[in-house]
This record gives C-alpha cells, structure tokens and sequence, in this order.
C-alpha cells in the first residue's frame, strides 16, 4: 500500500508476487491476488481477483494474461492483496482459494489465515438473509457478512476499520485478515487474533525505532514535523492507540516477516484484536476493548534478518542447504551462553526465572512433529542434570486429555516457528492454570516467545524446507543447555557437566565429519529409493533419532517409514522382518550398547540385513551388518545430534532420486497455524 510512491501497475504485481514467493516455504496449495482493475466502461471501479491452483508462478503467469489490467497505468495509492492457502475446509481449488468476496463487482475482498469455527452459523444467518455463497470455506463467511453489515449501516459515511469492527466481534477461532474493498479503494484494513500478522513500513526519511516510540509514548503532535502524526481519540467506544503516517510511506501487511523483509525491516507486530487501518497515508491501530493490561503501544522495531538468509544459495533445495548448515547453526545456538573456559552456561531469556523453576513440582515439555521428537531425546539427560520428573508431550493428545496442570509446573513450548496452533493452544492451556510458561523457539517475534513468561530463541537461522532439520539439533542443544544450567550448582554431577560441554565444543567439527558422509549416504539411497517400507530401529538416547529420521523419510520420500524402540522388538515389530524388508538400526557406545546388540542378533536371526548407524571404533556390530555407516563418538546424551544426520541426508536423497519435491512435501504445511 503506497502513498504518494507512484508505483506501475506490473510493480504493484512484482511486490504481490515476490511476497507470496518469499512466503512458499509454510507450504500451500492455491495462490490468489486482488487489485484494482481500470475503471470499467459505466465508470464504475471494480476489483480485480486473479486466483489459480498450484505454484505461485502460475499465478504469476495468469496476471499478465488478464484483460483490463494495463501494467503501465500508475498508482499514486493502490492497495493490493495476495495470499496463498493450505486447504483446511474445502478440497484446493480456486472457488475456494484467496481472496473470497462478496458483491457486485467484488465489493469486499478478504485474505484470512486461521480457522472460524462459527462458520456454519454464520453461514446460515447469512444465508437466511438472502447471501449467496459460491465456496465450501470457513473465510468465505466474512466477505459475506462485512457486505451485510455495509448493506444495513445506520449512517452513510461509517469507517472501513468500524465494519471490520464489528466484523470481528461476530467471528470465533483463529484468524489474521486483511479486507480491501471498492467502496475505500485505496484504505486497507486489517485485524487479528490467534495468527500472527504483521505490519511492514517503508518511508523515505529516515526514523529511528527510538523517535518512534517515543512519540508513541508521549503522543506529542508538536513533535512530528510531518513525518509522523499520533493522536489518541475515541470512536464508537473503541480506542485509537496510535497513528503513524507521512507524505511518502509505504505499508506492508504480511503473516511472515519474510514477505516484506527485502522492502523493510521496520516493523509493527499487532496484537490479538488490534485493527489496524491505513486511511490517507496514515496508519492507525486501535483495539476492540480495552483493558488494564494494555499496552497504548506498538513499538516500530527494527528485523535483523538479511534477505540473503533465507534464500537457497549453492544448494539444490532449502533442506539441503539447512543440513549443510548445521556447524554453524549449532555454533549459533551456544554463541554468548556456553562459555567453554569455566564450563558455565547461561541463557539470558530463563536467568530471571532460574529460582522458580528449581523449584517447581516437574518439567511438561510440549510440542508437535520434529520439536516433540528433539524433546524425547533431551529427556532423559534433563531427568539426569534437573533431578526432577520430566514428561514428554505431543501438544494435541496433552490436551486431548485434559491433562492435569498445576501452578509450580514448568511448561516448555519447543516450536520451530512459534506459531504451531497445536502447541499455541497447549501454551493457554498452561497459561490458565497459572504454570510457568517456557518458549523454545526459532521465530523472534511469534506467538509463543511472545506469549509465554520467559524462554530461548535457538537461534539457528530462517528454516524454509518443510521438513525440519537445523531447529531440530538447535532445539535439541538449547533443551541440553537448559539442564546444564540447572545443574551448576550441584556437586555431584560437576564431572558429568563437564563431559557435556566438552561434547558441545567438539560438536560442530564432529558434524561436519558426519556431513562429509554424504556420498556415502547418496549411494545407499540408490539401493534404497525403490522400496516401500524402511524401518529405523534404537534404544535409549537414540530412540528419538529413530522417530525424527522415520518423520523424516515418511514427510518427504512418502515411503512407510517407522521409528521403533528396540525394546518393543519382540513385541510385534519382530513380525515384519525378513530378507526384503529394509532396516536401518542406530547402534551407539552408551548403555544401551548390549541390548541393542541382541536386538540385532534377533534380526539377523531372521534372515533381516540390517543397516547399521554405530560408532567408527565400533568393531562389533559391523560384524553383522549389511552395510554400516561409521559415525564420530561423543558423550552419550549428544550422539543424537550426530546420529540424525545422516537420516536427514538419507530422507533427502531418497525424496531427490523418487523425483519428489523436497522442500514442499505434498499436503504438509511448514508451519500449522490450525488446530
Ligand atoms: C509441521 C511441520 C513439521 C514440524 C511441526 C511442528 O507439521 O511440517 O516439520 O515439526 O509442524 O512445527 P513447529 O514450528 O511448532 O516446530
């Protein structure tokens, strides 16, 4: 949205698209965009919406193909939108891709990303009063009822942001929305609530995020010298917190950082409920209601993310480039929190809390996919260093349960993007019952290292490819680092902590030791890659590796993949194994060694040829492998970050051999902000 930045029409399509593109990685099926359209030949203005199924490029394609969108023509103020959608009601398709509409037209355009869950209610009122509805989806409920609001208005002259309004004051669940619509051509309107929505400013002159807020905070209209104005009135009983606006500023409304970041990297985070309108070049936020806890202010902050970052570089796929990555993202991870010298750690972001969570009943750690996976292999050395119980959750089935949850728990959140609804729904969950709430994440800035009390940014960098792989060793390090903070003022397990953060030391040159196998990998993926079925079996400390490299195989080869405890072998998995059925075992020096040894026995036994992941001074088990891959020794509770690399790297070149596309697995999202 430009104000006084005259921008062609085919530059307005180049920002839209390259958005959509920048924001691919979250995983999508269908792709749309709403523009202006020339005026038609009765005068009358209209919106265009060009939708399509698919890759963003063919969108991109379809836009230029349009009759009655001359890319010359100049916009002094134009608002576009462009969403892409992962189906969550109705099948992909484009009736039911984004932006949904309502009126002659298209008088009311809406992206939305989230879930309504009155939908059918609405739905039904809506259409009781005559609406009628061309698409099987939850969004398509608030063209509707926006344009019954607009059709039934008391006065002429009511605000875009007042019927946005009291659009929202109908709707329940999850969204972030952005509306544009022919009767404010050129005011765009936005408001959120469960999903993350984000407000980009471009402006020529240069301002500080300092003289930003504080301007907000002394709301001093004296002050602004046209470069920005802030006011603070009521309308309608709701309250305007603040305004922001100058002669030549551009405003971008995005989900994701990412979409905007090559245009600016001044950014607004809205709040639940905030509704933020752009009305002649100025921007304004206000809120529903407003309560005591308030914040009157959306600071201007400053993204430190470098486009560069999240681009593919010399690699074939995202994935790959992000488990080639993995030595420095772990570096990355420790950076300023281990000190090597004197075997402290520190994490700034729990410091404050330390005491309370000493002393509290036991650990919940919490999360889905991948970052559940790096919570089962951190558990036992937590149990070990904490000296407190540990419970391990999937984040659906703690609250399928109704788990119980007290005040001196202390819930840990570990997601990858921060704004997984599953593990969002669990952090209010804790939140109600008044634990301490804990986030783990890779995403500055999301929903739940905003929401949660305290916590630790792993830091390793964008993850784009939808199958995780750098978050999962930096969440597996930060969990570690965690317990050895726990344990520093404990005696007796000075010499254990030590053998850790030793291990840690070694660990990004051990990992590239693991990468250079690569090759190796690359040539059993070759005897692999027709099969159906590949089992990934271990114990002990190793068993999550087990769960993490079978999610992975499965999400991008779509080979039937299982990760199996060694334990429960003979309790069914036995069943499956003979001559064909391949089988990778994770066998590593700790004390899990000898069981696993008998495991293997068992499957040689039945004619199994098992793939053998042990360690290089590792003379036993090669005895009666199939093939093995000789991995680098470490201290027991760290090998699982080694151990799973090569099954990222196996994942990634059965998926390249089957012909499939890696970083966008079909029907995965990367990141899922629906329950
Ligand atoms: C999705 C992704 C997985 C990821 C999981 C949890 O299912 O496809 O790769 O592990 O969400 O995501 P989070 O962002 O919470 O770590």
């Amino acid at each position: 949205l430009n104000y006084r930045v005259p921008r062609t029409r085919k530059e307005i399509f180049e920002t839209l698209i390259k958005g959509l593109e920048r924001l691919e990685y979250r995983g999508y099926d269908s792709a749309g965009v709403a523009v202006d359209g020339n005026d038609n030949k009765d005068n009358e203005r209209f919106i265009k919406l060009v939708k399509k199924r698919g890759k963003v490029k063919a969108l991109d394609e379809e836009l230029y193909k349009q009759d009655g969108l001359d890319l010359k023509v100049d916009f002094e103020t134009h608002f576009g939108i462009a969403h892409t959608r992962w189906a969550t009601h109705g099948v992909p398709s484009v009736v039911n891709s984004h932006p949904q509409r309502s009126g002659k037209g298209n008088e009311f355009v809406v992206i939305h990303n989230g879930i309504i869950t009155n939908y059918k209610d609405l739905r039904k009122f809506l259409e009781s009063k005559g609406y009628e509805f061309e698409s099987e989806t939850d969004t398509e409920t608030i063209p509707k009822l926006i344009k019954y609001i607009y059709d039934n208005r008391e006065t002429e002259d009511i605000s875009f942001s007042a019927l946005v309004e009291r659009v929202i004051q109908q709707l329940e669940g999850a969204f972030a929305l952005v509306f544009k619509s022919s009767h404010y051509l050129g005011e765009a309107v936005a408001a959120r609530r469960g999903s993350p929505l984000l407000i980009g400013v471009r402006s020529k002159y240069k301002l500080s995020t300092e003289q930003i807020s504080v301007l907000y905070r002394s709301c001093n209209i004296e002050n602004v010298k046209n470069i920005c104005k802030t006011r603070m009135k009521r309308l309608d009983g709701s309250t305007y917190l603040h305004a922001v606006g100058d002669k030549a500023v551009e405003f971008f409304f995005a989900s994701d950082a990412s979409a905007i970041i090559e245009h600016t990297n001044r950014v607004i985070f809205l709040e639940d409920d905030d509704i933020a309108a752009v009305t002649d070049g100025k921007l304004s936020i206000h809120r529903l209601k407003r309560s005591a806890s308030d914040d009157p202010s959306r600071a201007i902050q400053t993204l430190q993310m470098e486009l560069q970052q999240i681009m593919k570089g010399n690699f074939s796929a995202f994935m790959q480039k992000e488990i080639f990555e993995q030595p420095e993202s772990v570096v990355n991870t420790m950076r300023g929190r281990v000190n090597f010298e004197n075997s402290t750690v520190l994490l700034g972001g729990l410091k404050d809390h330390l005491k309370e969570i000493r002393r509290c009943r036991r650990l919940i750690i919490i999360g889905c996919g991948t970052s559940y996976h790096a919570a089962v292999a951190t558990r036992q050395v937590l149990e070990e260093l904490t000296e407190l119980p540990v419970m391990v959750e999937l984040a659906s089935d703690f609250l399928d349960r109704n788990t119980p949850v007290f005040r001196d728990d202390v819930c840990f959140f570990v997601s990858q993007s921060g704004e997984t609804a599953d593990t969002l729904m669990a952090l209010r969950y804790c939140k109600e019952r008044r634990a301490l709430t804990v986030g783990i994440t890779n995403t500055v800035g999301s929903s739940i290292s905003r929401d949660t009390d305290c916590g630790v940014h792993i830091n390793a960098g964008p993850e784009i490819g939808v199958a995780s792989t750098k978050a999962y060793t930096s969440q597996f390090i930060s969990l570690v680092m965690f317990g050895l903070m726990m344990s520093e003022d404990r005696i007796s397990l000075q010499k254990r902590r030590q053998e850790i953060i030793s291990g840690l030391q070694s660990l990004p040159e051990m990992i590239k030791e693991v990468l250079s196998l690569d090759e190796k990998i690359h040539d059993l993926a070759l005897e692999l890659y027709k099969q159906r079925s590949l089992l990934v079996m271990g114990r002990g400390y190793n068993y999550a590796t087990c769960l993490e490299g079978a999610l992975k195989i499965k999400e991008i080869t779509y080979m039937h993949s299982e990760g199996i405890l060694a334990g429960e072998l003979k309790h069914g998995p036995l069943a499956l194994i003979d001559k064909q059925m391949p089988v990778i075992m994770v066998i590593m020096k700790d004390p899990c060694f000898n069981k696993c040894q008998n495991a293997l026995q068992q499957i040689t036994a039945r004619q199994g040829r098992p793939i053998i992941l042990c360690s290089k001074e590792d003379t036993e088990s090669s005895k009666y492998a199939y093939k093995t891959i000789e991995l680098p020794h470490t201290v027991d509770c760290l090998q699982g970050v080694l151990s799973v690399i090569p099954l990222q790297l196996l994942s990634f070149h059965l998926a390249v051999l089957r012909g499939y596309d890696v970083d966008f697995p079909r029907n995965l999202a990367k990141s899922v902000t629906v329950e």
